[in-house]
């Protein structure tokens, strides 16, 4: 999938995904006691989650950072933060090993299904940490790191098996059955 085709998929099943994922977005924002006036940091906010759902919790006062390295994603949350009426919500283009935030800032930081995909997680964490309040929460959702996890693996390895069959000269059955 390209980058365009990748955009035209999540403005496609973007409301579905996120009503599926809601719960995971509710209970860690429950875990983080956000309430207004606080400060929340997003670390991946891709689509704007959990970060769209965090700047309605703290409203008026408080106020979210979602920062993401793609900007295809940070263009779905702008649109539908504004679509929502959602102020409070900056995006920044930005890598959180690289995070430029500022110290001490943060009363909770929140990670959906992003840390596994950082280069390095400890540098992150880093960062991170030097933004946050002392005795502020982080609220991660993972699973395991890549070379473990079949759903970020498979698609990969199916790929590479078509292009050394490709390479063989020899076709895959779903290639073959095709039209
Ligand atoms: C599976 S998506 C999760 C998005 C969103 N948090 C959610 O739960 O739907 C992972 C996101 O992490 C972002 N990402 C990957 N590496 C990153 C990095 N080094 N710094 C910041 N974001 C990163 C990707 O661009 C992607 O939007």
């Amino acid at each position: 999938m390209n980058v365009v085709e990748a955009r035209e998929f999540w403005r496609k099943y973007d409301d579905m995904e996120r009503r599926l994922t809601r719960p995971l977005t509710d209970r860690m924002l429950e875990l983080g006691g956000l309430i207004p006036g606080m400060n929340v940091l997003d670390i991946g906010t891709g689509r704007g989650e959990p970060a769209i759902a965090a700047a309605q919790r703290v409203e008026p006062a408080g106020e979210v950072l979602g920062i993401d390295i793609s900007e295809d994603m940070l263009q779905l949350t702008r649109d539908r933060a504004s679509g929502e009426g959602v102020t409070n919500l900056r995006l920044d283009r930005q890598s959180a090993e690289t995070l430029d935030a500022p110290r001490k800032h943060f009363d909770v930081a929140v990670a959906r299904w992003s840390l596994m995909y950082l280069q390095s997680p400890a540098l992150a964490l880093r960062t991170i940490t030097r933004a946050l309040k002392p005795g502020a929460l982080m609220i991660a959702a993972l699973w395991t790191e890549p070379e473990r996890a079949g759903y970020f693996t498979l698609p990969r390895k199916s790929e590479n098996c078509r292009s050394i069959f490709k390479r063989s000269g020899k076709a895959t059955s779903r290639e073959k059955s095709g039209p």
